[in-house]
């Protein structure tokens, strides 16, 4: 039966010049190269430089966004931001880029938080609003600059998180309502609030007055984070009627590769079908999805009509699952 089908119609990315290698990071603590790409599959990561804001870097992104997208500002009718470390308290990110690159007004733009699986939930957001028929064009960005949350004395977080935005453009488009159809097949999101305390920050405007920095109980994360991603997927492959022998890739929330590499053989992908880029990214929470997205379509693996299976998991616990045909 005829549908509408949110398609992706074009992505961006953007990444700050500067480049921290876990060399690097041996030099601020007590650290090495060994334990940290063995733990954790990071080499390097990239930092904002002093007075680069999240706004900055969530533009570039959009704007490459829009230009593979063949769109123009006036085509759009909805801003959405995944992210946590915002410019300001507020307003939000969102209502930033939508200042900066002059869109329209009247146009809404707002933040959305949900830590690592925050594309997923933004997604979410716009695939519903798309589907209802409320809005046409939706600019969808995952965008974060962890560096400012992180405390670079802290062994045990600071080598895994990295800066970084992603970007995609959805748009409206006919599909036959079927799996073969181009666009979000399926989402799912979830949380458990009784996790609270086990990811997050030790600081916040109503607790500390300050941002806090970043802590979590690594060991119940990454068990949690296997479970929890590897049966996000099973309801949306379920949701779509598909398995995992149909789908081209796997693309998780980029934490860590052992993480990726345990759900991967959970719903047995093969390994040659599991997008890496947490290597060379670190740990980009919100902007970890859709950087993987756009850097995969610009090095060619994910081409037209590739079905991708992603899975998240972040603080809250927060955690979810989409299934794109592109
Ligand atoms: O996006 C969601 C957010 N986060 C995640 O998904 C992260 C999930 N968790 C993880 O990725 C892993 O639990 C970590 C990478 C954080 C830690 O790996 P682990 O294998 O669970 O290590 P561990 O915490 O058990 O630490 C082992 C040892 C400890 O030393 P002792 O107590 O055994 O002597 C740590 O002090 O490694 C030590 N250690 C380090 N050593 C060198 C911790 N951090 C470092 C470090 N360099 N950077």
């Amino acid at each position: 039966m005829k549908c509408i089908r949110t398609k992706v119609i074009g992505s961006g990315h953007y990444l700050p010049a500067k480049v921290l290698t876990n060399d690097d990071l041996s030099k601020m603590v007590d650290t090495n190269d060994e334990w940290i790409s063995t733990r954790t599959g990071i080499r390097s990561r990239h930092i904002v430089a002093e007075g680069e804001l999240t706004s900055d870097i969530a533009l570039k992104a959009l704007e490459m966004a829009m230009k593979n997208a063949n769109i123009s500002k006036d085509d759009l009718d909805i801003i959405i931001v995944a992210t946590l470390t915002p410019d300001n308290t507020t307003p939000t990110v969102a209502a930033r880029i939508a200042g900066k690159l002059g869109v329209k007004s009247g146009t809404p733009a707002f933040d959305l938080g949900a830590a690592c699986s925050g594309f997923v939930y933004a997604m979410t957001m716009a695939d519903n609003m798309i589907r209802l028929g409320q809005v046409k064009t939706a600019a969808v960005i995952g965008v974060e600059t962890l560096s400012n949350i992180v405390n670079w004395e802290d062994r045990n977080t600071c080598v895994l998180f990295g800066d970084g935005a992603g970007a995609v453009i959805v748009q409206a488009s006919e599909g036959e309502g079927t799996s073969k159809d181009q666009g979000v097949l399926a989402t799912r999101i979830y949380a458990d609030g009784t996790q609270y305390d086990n990811l997050g920050t030790d600081g916040g405007i109503a607790t500390t007055r300050t941002a806090g920095y970043v802590h979590m109980n690594g060991k119940e994360v990454f068990k949690f984070a296997v479970g929890a991603m590897s049966e996000a997927s099973h309801a949306v492959l379920n949701d779509a009627g598909v398995t995992t022998a149909d789908i081209d890739w796997l693309l998780p929330h980029q934490a860590n590769i052992r993480i990726i590499s345990s759900v991967g053989q959970k719903l047995e992908v093969p390994e040659e079908k599991v997008i890496v880029t947490v290597d060379h990214h670190g740990n980009t929470s919100a902007a970890s999805i859709p950087l993987a997205i756009s850097e995969s379509i610009a090095n060619g693996k994910i081409k037209s009509g590739d079905l991708v299976l992603i899975p998240a998991m972040g603080a809250g616990f927060t955690w979810g699952g989409m299934l794109i045909r592109f």
